[in-house]
């Protein structure tokens, strides 16, 4: 196994170095090549993600990322050309973002009774993320910014297709469309038609449609309405965070930035950033590093596996101290000897 990792800013190298104790667990032969892609590499160099670097990652099996981003940088240049630009030249179109709120985690909701388990498909490579837009009238009072959401048929259908054949193996076989038809007047008509053609080749997937705006409500209200979520990329960034502060926080919410068709690598990333907030205090949680692993696993089909890393991070939040989970090499620590004992998925129930 050929993994590139980019640790990346922030407490993107802390979760990272967890996530890997973990993995050596699981595959220890796994040939790890490290690239300092992020703010220091920028500031010393002027280079985000040069050709080179690259073409380099498109030789290994799949990249694992911590997060960039760091107050240093003028905002979005990070961002956009190094993160968007892997997902963009990767051809990352699902993003892949269960949110599950796990036996023993108290959710901030009220009702602690209601069972969560989603997965959200975001699309990874459209919408406003397309960088289309530009400014008109520029340094006038009339000046006008646009950013132009880029929703095309292939694009749609492609994540749509990906959503309906996940659905269909989850028990619920339930998908619902996010989306905001009553004021996203072309885009939504032509979600809202991908969807329904796709349905039709589905029979089995019950469908529901929700605007965005209200699924925020019920996202909090009665968050087991939803099963998988298919939505555009900027709704689908805005659910996830919001799916992961259900589940428990954002310390546990895990990513995939998927190419189905396995032409490039996949990337796995927590779905957090950087957290300059909390950088260099080891009090990032690095669970949601070490899940993005386990998605890592499946995706290369290495389901044993991925699944003893899920069984270990089911054991583990189910016993540990809620209030203080530790610091955060004690939580890889801990996960690193569940996944080594192979603590097994029942234990946690
Ligand atoms: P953030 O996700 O970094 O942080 C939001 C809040 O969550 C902060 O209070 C932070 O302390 C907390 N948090 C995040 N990860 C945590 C963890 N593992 N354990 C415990 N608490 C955690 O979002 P932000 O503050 O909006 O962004 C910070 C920087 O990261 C920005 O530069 C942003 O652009 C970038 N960013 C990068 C990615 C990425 O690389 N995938 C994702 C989101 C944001
Ligand atoms: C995420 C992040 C990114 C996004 C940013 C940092 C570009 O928020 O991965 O959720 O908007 O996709
Ligand atoms: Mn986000």
């Amino acid at each position: 196994m050929r993994l590139a990792v980019i640790p990346g800013d922030g407490i993107g190298p802390e979760v990272v170095a967890e996530a890997l104790k973990v993995l050596g667990e699981v595959v220890p032969g796994a040939e790890i090549t490290e690239y300092d892609l992020g703010a220091t590499r920028w500031h010393s160099t002027g280079e985000l993600l040069p050709e080179s670097v690259l073409g380099e990652l498109r030789q290994h099996d799949a990249i694992l990322l911590g997060a960039v981003g760091d107050p240093s940088v003028p905002s979005g240049i990070l961002e956009r050309g190094l993160l968007l630009r892997l997902r963009f030249e990767l051809d990352h179109h699902v993003n892949l973002r269960p949110a599950r709120l796990y036996p023993g985690v108290r959710g901030p909701l009220a009702d602690t009774s209601s069972e969560i388990d989603m997965v959200v498909v975001r699309e990874g490579t459209e919408g406003p993320y397309a960088g289309n837009g530009g400014l008109l009238r520029k340094d006038t009072e009339h000046e006008i910014a646009t950013e132009v959401s880029v929703n095309t048929a292939f694009g749609i259908r492609r994540v749509v297709e990906d959503a309906f054949n996940r659905a269909e193996l989850r028990p619920r076989k339930h998908l619902t469309l996010l989306h905001k038809t009553n004021v996203l007047e072309h885009a939504g008509s032509l979600w809202s038609r991908i969807v329904e053609e796709v349905s039709l080749e589905h029979p089995e997937v019950s469908v529901a449609y929700s605007h965005v705006d209200a699924a925020t409500i019920h996202l909090v209200t009665d968050p087991s309405r939803f099963d998988v979520i298919v939505t555009d990329n900027l709704f689908g960034d805005i659910i996830t965070d919001l799916a992961a502060a259900v589940t428990g926080g954002i310390g546990l919410a895990a990513s995939g930035n998927l190419d189905i068709t396995r032409r490039n690598p996949s990337m796995f990333e927590p779905v957090h950033g950087s957290a300059p907030d909390i950088a260099g205090q080891a009090l990032a949680d690095p669970t949601a590093a070490v899940l993005s692993v386990s998605l890592l696993l499946d995706h290369l089909g290495q389901k044993e596996s991925a699944r003893r890393i899920e069984a270990s991070v089911a054991f583990d939040l189910a016993t540990r101290d809620q209030a203080s989970p530790g610091a955060t090499h004690s939580i890889g620590d801990r996960l690193a000897a569940l996944v080594s004992s192979n603590v097994k998925p029942s234990a946690a129930q």
